[in-house]
């Protein structure tokens, strides 16, 4: 993360508070996430160098960029955001990140079935339900961290694990 400076991914506005550990507004209704959130999001997730990523609310693209760092030249991640001008913002701060790529959601269809299967999925924003068309999107060993009903949880096809802690965020739509 350190390498990774979330000062690039974000609108002028707040780009003073960038070290703050707080999420920042960035416009059209969403954040860039807190810090030690994506910390523990991130360790939660595990990834490994040549891991297939889907980073499902890329916002401001800061937790694309960390996650292509993290599974190296031989992964990939591809992030999804329902708001376009924020696509348009996190493709030239990513223009330098040759294993990322972000692109408009599909209204009504979560995640990117057609670019399928994912070793792991990142979701950032929160919801009530475990989305099942999300897990269908992962590999048969492949893993999910999202917020839940206001916890951390890592889901795969075999079941559910919850981290400590309470996490607020903006709602899944
Ligand atoms: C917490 S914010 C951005 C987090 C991002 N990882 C970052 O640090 O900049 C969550 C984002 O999820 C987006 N979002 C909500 N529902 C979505 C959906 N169904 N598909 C894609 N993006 C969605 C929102 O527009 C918002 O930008």
């Amino acid at each position: 993360m350190d390498a990774t400076p979330r000062t690039q991914f974000l609108p002028p506005s707040v780009r003073r508070s960038a070290d703050e550990d707080r999420a920042l507004q960035i416009g059209f209704g969403s954040t860039c996430s807190q810090p030690s959130t994506v910390l523990s999001m991130l360790r939660f997730l595990d990834l490994q160098p040549g891991h297939r990523v889907l980073d499902v609310g890329s916002g401001s693209g800061w937790t694309t960029a960390i996650m292509a760092r993290l599974v190296g030249p031989d992964g990939s991640v591809l992030g999804v955001e329902l708001e376009a001008p924020l696509v348009e913002r996190s493709a030239v701060a990513l223009r330098d990140v040759p294993n990322a790529e972000v692109r408009v959601a599909t209204k009504g269809q979560l995640g990117a079935p057609d670019a399928g299967p994912f070793d792991r999925i990142l979701v950032s924003a929160a919801t009530s339900k475990l989305p099942e068309s999300l897990v269908e999107q992962l590999t048969p060993d492949g893993a999910m961290v999202l917020p839940l009903a206001g916890r951390l949880v890592r889901a795969t096809r075999e079941g559910k694990e919850v981290a400590p802690g309470y996490y607020a965020f903006v709602p899944l739509r």
